[in-house]
């Protein structure tokens, strides 16, 4: 698979999804460029960690293409299918750090189950490296019961971080943080973008949040890619469905 000159990170085309009578998805489209922050806007219950977990692969579309670095993952091999997801980090609202286990451990979790081997020496390189992008040079011996909600918050983002991810799909990442912490989160997710060279997929109501980190916004309305433009031209809509979002 040659990966590396595609310069569309992911391209959904006409993305359909349903449970029973409930339309969930009716034809979404979306193009995310290397380099690019695209926050996807929708109200609660909208579709928006469907449409991650249908990237993902979590949750197979009934209609529709998904493209990643110009393959079509709906019909790769999964051995095909494991190269793609290695390139992709996921941060999930709830964080999903394993509290049995040290921020160190928490870490090298995805290493281990993607049994990419490595010496001792060279995996506790990758964690303090991590870490300090995150701005938690000091966490590692840490329990997660031991760390507020922002250092939850930077940890989960650095064990993300540690695979070298080229796309990160958030998850509501400021939801349930005070607004402080939520800009501080903000920033170093428009940190390490710089400093990983990483395309992005937000998916948040965060006013604040949007202002800062997105390129562009794409709103998920009826499920479909209702409007679509940067915060200044949505914000300053005629259309009050799309204002709305912004008062
Ligand atoms: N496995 C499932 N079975 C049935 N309905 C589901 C399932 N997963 C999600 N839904 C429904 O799909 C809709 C969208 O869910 P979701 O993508 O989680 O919304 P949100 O935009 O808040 O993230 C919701 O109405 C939810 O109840
Ligand atoms: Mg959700």
């Amino acid at each position: 698979m040659d990966l590396a000159n595609a310069d569309i990170a992911i391209h959904l085309k006409d993305l359909h999804k349903s449970f029973g009578d409930k339309h969930i998805l009716n034809g979404f489209n979306l193009t995310l460029k290397r380099g690019e922050n695209v926050v996807v806007l929708g109200k609660s219950g909208s579709g928006k960690s469907i449409l991650i977990k249908c990237i993902i692969g979590l949750v197979p579309p009934d209609k529709g293409e998904i493209e990643i670095f110009g393959q079509n993952t709906l019909k790769l091999s999964p051995k095909d299918m494991d190269i793609i997801r290695s390139k992709m980090g996921f941060l999930f609202q709830s964080n999903a750090l394993y509290d049995s286990m040290t921020v160190r451990e928490n870490l090298e979790f995805p290493l281990k189950r993607l049994r990419i081997s490595k010496s001792k020496e060279n995996i506790n390189s990758m964690v303090e490296e991590a870490l300090t992008n995150v701005g938690l040079p000091d966490a590692v011996d840490l329990m997660p019961a031991e760390l507020s909600g922002g250092m939850k918050k930077r940890v989960s983002i650095a064990r993300t971080l540690i695979m070298k991810p080229e796309i990160i799909l958030y998850d509501e990442p400021t939801t349930g943080l005070d607004p402080i912490t939520a800009k501080e989160i903000t920033n170093l997710m428009l940190e390490v973008q710089k400093i990983y060279n990483i395309s992005s997929i937000v998916i948040s109501h965060d006013i604040r949040c949007i202002e800062l980190i997105a390129d562009r916004i794409v709103i998920l309305m009826d499920g479909i890619n209702y409007a679509q433009g940067s915060f200044e031209e949505l914000s300053h809509s005629d259309d009050e469905r799309v204002k709305s979002f912004f008062l």
